[in-house]
């Protein structure tokens, strides 16, 4: 572990590692269409980040989509343990690097000095991995807009924090991901009345506002996405 070297273990995250890759569902699958649609041609030859990578499913997706290198981290270790068998086809090429770590406190900086000689990030991801509360997330950001390349851009994807945009559709009947996004939250907050998982969420201008305080003068933009149950934000480095 490197960073903050002992981050509370979370272990709601060993028991969702066992389902993550059965959970994917298209909901999820169409937030990465989207930030990958966003970000067009800057993917290609990117060197990205992705905090909270889990299983490595959107790893892959930067791979495939032309990243030149992508550090993919995790604080669970059964998370890194997929990804590093999902990743495997990479594995003697140098286009990723796996590293099992909290992406809070001094990570990304340090990586940015040991593994990319000094050179930042194109892009860091932060897809459904920002949970923690809102003055934890605030400096987890600026540290990450700390190791961007000149011109880099953060997104965060995160879950709607109002209950009838992140489990219905419009304008008041169910979808096809309903029961498991009520159940998903039932959940989530149970385990975090219990101390085994952090679960902080924003709407939509929340969000912004949380990356506008992070890092003043960034641009800031809400991006288009199909899916009503996330919000998907941009910050660019001026
Ligand atoms: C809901 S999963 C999302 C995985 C992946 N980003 C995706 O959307 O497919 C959240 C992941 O973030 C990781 N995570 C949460 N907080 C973290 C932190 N502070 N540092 C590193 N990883 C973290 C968890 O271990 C878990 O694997």
């Amino acid at each position: 572990m490197s960073g903050q070297d002992t981050p509370r273990h979370l272990w709601a995250w060993d028991l969702s590692a066992l389902v993550y890759e059965w959970s994917y569902v298209k909901v999820a699958h169409q937030i990465d269409t989207d930030m990958l649609a966003y970000l067009g041609n800057r993917v290609v030859g990117a060197v990205v980040a992705d905090c909270g990578c889990g299983p490595g499913v959107v790893t892959e997706k930067f791979l495939r989509a032309g990243a030149a290198r992508v550090v993919a981290i995790d604080a669970n270790a059964s998370m890194i343990a997929r990804a590093r068998l999902r990743l495997a086809p990479w594995g003697s090429t140098g286009a990723v690097l796996l590293r099992h770590a909290s992406h809070e406190a001094t990570t990304l900086l340090e990586l940015r000095e040991q593994a990319l000689a000094g050179r930042g990030f194109d892009v860091v991801l932060f897809k459904r991995s920002l949970y923690m509360p809102r003055p934890r997330a605030l400096l987890t950001l600026r540290q990450a807009a700390a190791a961007l390349h000149t011109r880099g851009t953060i997104i965060v994807a995160h879950p709607e924090r109002s209950l009838r945009r992140y489990a219905f559709a419009p304008p008041v009947g169910v979808a096809s991901y309903t029961p498991f996004h009520l159940g998903n939250r039932a959940i989530s907050r149970l385990l975090e009345c219990c101390g085994a998982e952090e679960y902080t969420l924003y709407t939509g201008t929340e969000l912004a506002a949380l990356l506008r305080e992070a890092v003043p003068g960034a641009q800031v933009q809400c991006l288009p996405s199909q899916q009503r149950p996330y919000n998907l934000v941009a910050l660019h480095m001026s």
